[in-house]
């Protein structure tokens, strides 16, 4: 169990390490001697670690891409930027016509960025010089992005939880959580070490830790703010990525389909999943109460059907949702509702195996005038012959 008094010694730790921030391509500088420099001198190695990371051909596939593609976003748009280092990208963000406000476990880092807006004449952004996780709740709740560049995962996901946290409340229903961080890959590649050793392998001496992150893991460390995916990529070779989320809390237009239906009581058995006759498949109801699903090799072949009670929905509603929730052990299985004659499936929704092995949703919207059958069949949905495996452990029916 982490306190706040253990991320509180980590933004410490942080702070020791990181007024050395990256510089060019390979140079870190340190900001605690950079803040003594004459503005002529301060701005001109600012320029050079600009120049060398965002221009040209060489550019693009370091900053520049960013700058390319979010620039004009960024817009009108109020943005919360945690970690700028140098402020770089804050600063192409603002020439872009962006508000800015920066956070940063280092107050030397502030200063620069701060001293950098004067210089060019891009007036003062607020900025918080981060030692206690409470002083994130001082800032506005309006935000249309969080944005951290290769900041957030240099602290351990357990400790920094609540920072993140308390970003995720600062974003206004639809704002974007922006994260570039290191691909699971990369972690893979560099030889798994743990993560308060990897720190030094790609940061350099003295990092106390970095850690690979994906979308799912991006969106599990949010919780209990729900946000989903808009974008993943991976530039740099691979070194780095581009997780870039979107806030569905409070959107109407993101909300689940299930979200304000009614719930139709007892509507689906989840242990009445059974395997039919000739399929090659297996179902078996384990101690909680939840079914293991094997499915045949085949892609697209049948593996089990469980009973759904469509008669059930009121007369005066038109649509049905079906609401999964499995985990799936290996491959990619589909859940569907077959039309009535059997001809074809009026809904269905695929899940695959993550990394993670962590509980999944979907839904299967459907109108009942498409003549629904009163089945669900749960089937193999992977590509390459081989068997997939999933754990059904609910399948709830509400209609609207
Ligand atoms: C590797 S540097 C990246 C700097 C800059 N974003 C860039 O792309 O060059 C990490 C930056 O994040 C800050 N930082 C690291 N961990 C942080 C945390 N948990 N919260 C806030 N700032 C953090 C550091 O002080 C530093 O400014």
């Amino acid at each position: 169990m982490r306190t706040e008094g253990d991320l509180e010694r980590f933004f410490e730790r942080l702070a020791a390490k990181w007024h050395e921030v990256p510089a060019s391509r390979l140079e870190r500088t340190s900001t605690r001697v950079l803040v003594s420099a004459t503005d002529e001198d301060a701005l001109a190695a600012w320029e050079r670690a600009r120049a060398d990371t965002s221009d040209g051909i060489r550019g693009l596939r370091l900053r520049g891409w960013f700058h390319a593609v979010y620039g004009p976003w960024a817009a009108g748009k109020k943005i919360l930027e945690v970690g700028p280092g140098l402020g770089i990208d804050g600063v192409a963000l603002a020439c872009a016509g962006a508000t800015m406000t920066f956070v940063d476990v280092s107050s030397t880092n502030l200063e620069l960025v701060l001293r950098v807006f004067s210089l060019k004449g891009l007036g003062r952004p607020e900025s918080l010089h981060l030692q206690r996780v409470r002083q994130l709740d001082e800032l506005a709740t309006d935000y249309d992005a969080v944005m951290a560049f290769g900041s957030l995962h240099h602290i351990p996901a357990d400790t920094g939880r609540p920072e993140f946290e308390a970003l995720a409340r600062r974003l206004k229903p639809g704002g974007r959580f922006i994260m570039h961080a290191y691909p699971f890959q990369r972690w893979i590649d560099e030889g798994q070490l743990p993560f308060d050793r990897w720190g030094e392998k790609t940061d350099g001496a003295g990092t106390p830790w970095a850690e690979w992150y994906d979308a799912d893991k991006l969106i599990e460390q949010l919780r209990p703010t729900v946000f989903a995916s808009v974008l993943y990529c991976e530039y740099r070779d691979g070194a780095m990525n581009c997780i870039d989320l979107i806030k569905v809390d409070g959107v109407p237009g993101l909300q689940q389909p299930a979200a304000g239906a009614s719930a139709i009581a007892r509507a689906i058995d989840v242990a009445a999943l059974s395997v039919q006759p000739g399929w090659r498949a297996v179902a078996t109801v384990d101690g909680s109460g939840s079914v293991l699903v094997t499915t045949p090799e085949e892609p697209w072949a049948y593996a089990a059907t469980v009973p759904v009670h469509v008669d059930r929905i009121p007369a005066d509603h038109t649509r049905g949702v079906v609401r999964v929730r499995a985990t799936v052990r290996g491959g990619r299985v589909g859940f569907g509702i077959p039309a009535g004659n059997g001809a074809a499936f009026v809904t269905e929704e695929y899940l695959a195996r993550d990394r993670h092995e962590h509980e999944q949703e979907c839904f299967l919207e459907f109108d009942l005038a498409a003549n629904p059958a009163a089945l669900m069949i749960v089937r193999n949905a992977s590509p390459s012959a081989g068997r997939s495996q999933v754990v059904v452990h609910s399948l709830d029916l509400f209609s609207l």
